[in-house]
């Protein structure tokens, strides 16, 4: 496995090579990380395909009074695990590589889609991350990026980003990669202690209700969820969402229509704000 923190190093690595299967990723890997990785793997198909994962904490998509500089930095123990995976190439820029200047062009997504659920709750989180995802984009040169559903607006947002910017990048959503106790695997789910982590497991819980809710009845979503919401709140998270939305616009429905739906849900357990969601299918309706 090579590690290129240079654009030179990085070009080195990728020289011969026919496809690029590219996984972005902050660090600090978890199993979920590493499921993209093996996903990668299996999309290569000759010697010269090649895995590559970026780890960069990037700045730009953290509001000021977040994490960014608690964000946990394993750099070490990262590489072991992806080199144990058989990751080929690990890009990990510096700050001064990904940003030598300040960046004054940024990629702005379209509202409609960008500032509902997290860009409302979190201004500018998908201006910093469109905008570091275009620049690793543009240095790997990837044919293949894979991201996670864990992120479900994010996939979202990057690939209408990929589309309308008519860039030759296939882009993959991933399923999410849970704990056997159900909990989604998240880099901030280290900051939750023991009877944290047990409680963490109710939003996932209450993501089922409202999924079977939405199988078995043919309106009043929006109701159920907040019943949901007071449910979660009651019990010690702050809610900032939880909707049932369209998969195709991430809009929130409060009956059937058209297409798929998923179940969109972010809240506070103490400090730690995690987020999940969940799909439901349209053939998995039984009204
Ligand atoms: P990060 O949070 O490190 O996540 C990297 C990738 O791993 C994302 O595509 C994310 O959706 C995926 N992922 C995280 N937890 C997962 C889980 N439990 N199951 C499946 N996939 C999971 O997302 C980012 O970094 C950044 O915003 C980034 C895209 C790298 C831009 O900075």
């Amino acid at each position: 496995m090579i590690i290129a923190h240079t654009l030179s190093e990085l070009h080195d690595a990728l020289r011969d090579s026919r496809a690029r299967v590219f996984i972005p990723t902050m660090g600090n890997l978890h199993e979920g990380h590493l499921q993209l990785i093996r996903h990668g793997k299996a999309l290569c198909s000759s010697p010269k395909d090649l895995t590559v994962a970026s780890i960069f904490v990037n700045r730009l998509q953290f509001a000021p009074h977040e994490d960014f500089d608690q964000y946990p930095r394993t750099f070490e123990h990262d590489c072991e695990l992806l080199r144990a995976r058989g990751c080929d190439v690990v890009f990990a820029p510096n700050e001064t590589l990904m940003y030598p200047q300040a960046q004054t062009f940024k990629v702005h997504p379209p509202a409609e889609l960008a500032n509902l659920w997290e860009g409302h709750f979190r201004p500018g989180f998908f201006v910093g991350v469109c905008t570091v995802v275009m620049k690793l984009f543009h240095m790997v040169n990837p044919t293949t990026a894979i991201f996670g559903k864990k992120d479900y607006q994010q996939w979202k947002v990057l690939q209408q980003m990929v589309q309308q910017m008519a860039m030759p990048i296939e882009i993959v959503g991933f399923p999410i990669e849970r704990s056997k106790e159900g909990l989604a695997l998240s880099s901030r789910n280290g900051y939750l202690n023991e009877d944290q982590k047990r409680q963490a497991l109710t939003l996932q819980a209450q993501l089922k209700t409202v999924a079977e809710f939405v199988r078995s009845q043919t309106k009043d979503f929006k109701a159920q969820c907040q019943l949901g919401m007071k449910a979660l709140n009651a019990s010690g998270w702050r809610v900032d969402y939880l909707a049932v939305c369209q998969q195709s616009d991430l809009l929130e429905v409060d009956q059937w229509s058209e297409g798929d739906l998923v179940i969109l849900a972010a809240a506070t357990l103490g400090s730690t704000r995690l987020i999940d969601n969940l799909e439901v299918l349209r053939s998995e309706r039984r009204q």
